[in-house]
């Protein structure tokens, strides 16, 4: 049976570290301020919001939610970005995704001061990334990476496969594994016979959003398995884009959903708008 990585206790372990960095500026009375924008009321992307907002109280941070109507001008938001840019209490920005189909989701992050981009999702911070030099990281991947690294899961030397190839998680997710020195294929919908691909892995990250679509056919015996996928059925119940009871026999490490890489990616955004002040101050 595989080790099951526990997203909340890293997260948890991630957070305490930041907190006590903090500490250490505390005295002087600034703190780390986070502005997060929510366009519209997708029921998902408002707890997402809940969360990190929490997060922010949690490590005594400053933070404002800006919530606009679904029907927001383009010009407005753009205008809202601007002033956050220009904030010195504001030293991360992050405009929660998807956008309603009006906005650019583009045009939104490339108005973001890359200072501020604390998604890791403008331009300057992916070339920064492929460049391999230090900067912001999209949160998911780079929360994959803090949790492949606590619990000491070797990288370097292995096959890694990604499954999808967003520009939020698949794209730095290859990037930080070949960073880490793993061998790194990207798979998506075009890809032929990605079951032949995937079984070759010795880390697995899927990331496609499919439900269930990572099955244990597969995956080869002891690989290590990440799922990004946050998927509702029908139901309502919340299902990854891996197969986790069929495939946490075979595999040797395994995250769960939920409970597995989302309480990541908060940790790791916490660690960036830390970053951000650091680096801002
Ligand atoms: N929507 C789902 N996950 C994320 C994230 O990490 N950042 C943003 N901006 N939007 C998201």
């Amino acid at each position: 049976m595989a080790l099951i990585m526990d997203g909340n206790a890293v997260s948890k372990a991630v957070q305490a570290e930041i907190a006590q960095e903090f500490e250490k500026v505390k005295p002087t009375g600034r703190k780390p301020g986070l502005a997060v924008v929510l366009v519209g009321d997708n029921p998902a992307s408002v707890v997402y919001v809940g969360r990190k907002k929490k997060a922010c109280e949690t490590l005594g941070f400053f933070s404002v939610e800006h919530r606009l109507s679904a029907g927001t001008p383009e010009g407005e938001l753009l205008g809202l970005v601007r002033s956050l840019n220009q904030n010195p209490q504001i030293h991360g920005i992050l405009v929660q995704l998807p956008l309603p189909g009006h906005l650019n989701p583009q045009k939104v992050i490339e108005t973001i001061d890359p200072h501020k981009d604390v998604d890791g999702m403008h331009p300057f911070s992916l070339g920064k990334l492929v460049a391999g030099l230090p900067g912001l990281r999209s949160c998911t991947p780079a929360g994959v990476m803090a949790m492949l690294d606590h619990y000491k899961i070797p990288v370097s030397g292995k096959r890694a496969v990604v499954i999808g190839r967003s520009i939020m998680v698949g794209k730095p997710m290859a990037q930080l594994l070949i960073e880490a020195n793993a061998t790194v294929t990207v798979c998506h919908s075009r890809t032929r016979d990605i079951a032949g691909i995937v079984r070759e892995a010795e880390i697995v990250v899927a990331a496609m959003g499919r439900p269930k679509f990572v099955t244990a056919d597969m995956v080869h015996e002891g690989a290590v398995v990440v799922d990004v996928g946050i998927n509702r059925t029908p139901e309502g119940k919340l299902v990854g884009d891996v197969d986790f009871e069929a495939i946490a026999p075979k595999a040797s490490a395994i995250t769960p959903v939920p409970g597995g890489v989302g309480p990541m990616t908060i940790a790791l955004l916490m660690k960036n708008t830390y970053q951000a002040f650091l680096d801002q101050t």
